[in-house]
């Protein structure tokens, strides 16, 4: 019998920048990342600490974050008794995985969406029941009504909103009726109501948010990060929130100062700071418009979006891997979805820069849809 310990399922990225140069004999500095959905202006690093930063490198963060904690409790409208800053939005999923499932548990994933949590819950031995969204016609909603009934046997439901990679947000009045029906069926039944996690990724840009349900469903965890609107993926920096006791069993799983002090400081200027998030926002908005428009003018056909990226759908599954390549050979990297996902005929993309979606438009004027 082998004694290697089983791998578990794990995240695929698209290749790194330095692999595609090599392979396409580009200069590393032409490549733009349209798969990553990050923003592509950094806040100016001396800008934002403005004279605030003591890094005391030689020593740990505080263990209570209090100065991110009490920034981001500013910035999101809650106590900090409600927040843990953990290294991005994909710590917070693990932690809350490790928190609410174990082996034999059941997570309700609403599909297709942001891979993340399906990887988390298998992590954990968990069996993961998909709910598709309604179809590109009703705009990639909830089904609610089958969620609901998928969610009377789990522990956790994972819903992403604004969702990734459609593009769109479900109404949180939506998400509110769910909850009243999770808590109704659990009430009756005489069982505990499963976890929701709502993942807030990209919430700046469509300003709406879940937070408030968290008072009449409790065990709402909801999940926000510094790596989209506020332009700082490289920091890793996220955080999970929720009522203190439902934040409590999260907290424990976290590994002692997983977020760096160099990075806790950057976010806790950030976030002082929610002007500069709200430029990139604005600045992307423009852009997204733009890049629909343009798109769309050469046959493309992307889908509405709200947030920084665009989902566009190919005549096929070849035309969308013969588009892919057609970018990559001029350095302009798109996210692709495998073989069997129900997304394999579109890639997706990330508004970026002027400049830089000027280069997207130029390659894809000559790319059949
Ligand atoms: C929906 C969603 N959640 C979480 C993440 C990861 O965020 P972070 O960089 O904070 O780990 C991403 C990144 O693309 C995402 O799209």
């Amino acid at each position: 019998m082998s004694t290697q310990p089983k791998s578990a399922p794990t995240y695929v990225w698209e290749p790194t920048t330095d692999f595609l140069a090599s392979k396409y004999g580009l200069p590393r500095d032409s490549i733009v990342r349209f798969d990553v959905n990050t923003s592509p202006t950094p806040p100016n690093l001396r800008d934002v600490l403005a004279g605030s930063f003591d890094p005391a490198l030689c020593e740990y963060p505080p263990s209570d974050y209090a100065a991110l904690v009490a920034a981001a409790a500013q910035a999101y409208g809650v106590g900090a008794d409600e927040l843990l800053p953990t290294a991005g939005a994909d710590e917070a999923l693990d932690l809350i995985a490790r928190a609410t499932l174990r082996e034999g548990s059941v997570a309700v994933v609403a599909t297709p969406t942001y891979a993340m949590y399906r990887i988390v819950s298998e992590q954990r031995g968990a069996k993961v029941v998909e709910v598709p969204r309604l179809g590109p016609e009703e705009g990639f909603r909830l089904d609610i009504a089958t969620l609901a009934m998928a969610a009377r046997a789990a522990q956790i439901v994972w819903l992403c909103e604004p969702n990734n990679p459609t593009g769109v947000l479900e109404p949180p009045e939506r998400i509110g009726e769910l909850l009243a029906v999770l808590e109704s069926d659990a009430r009756r039944e005489g069982r505990e109501t499963p976890t929701v996690a709502v993942d807030e990724a990209y919430t700046e840009f469509v300003g709406r948010s879940v937070l408030p349900l968290r008072y009449d469903y409790p065990k709402l965890v909801v999940v926000r990060t510094l790596s989209k609107a506020h332009a700082l993926a490289g920091a890793r920096v996220g955080f999970a929130v929720a009522r203190p006791e439902t934040l409590a069993p999260v907290t424990s799983f976290r590994a002692p100062a997983s977020v760096g002090t160099v990075s806790a400081a950057l976010a806790t200027a950030a976030l002082l700071r929610p002007e500069l998030a709200a430029g990139n926002v604005a600045r992307i908005a423009e852009q997204r418009t733009r890049l629909l428009r343009d798109l769309t003018e050469f046959g493309w056909r992307p889908y509405p979006s709200q947030v920084n990226f665009i989902l566009i759908r190919f005549s096929s599954q070849s035309a969308a891997a013969a588009a892919a390549e057609a970018l990559l050979r001029v350095g302009l990297v798109p996210r692709t979805f495998g073989p069997g996902h129900p997304f394999a005929d579109c890639l997706r993309l990330t508004v970026r820069s002027a400049q830089e979606n000027d280069r997207l438009i130029e390659a894809a004027r000559g790319i059949p849809a």
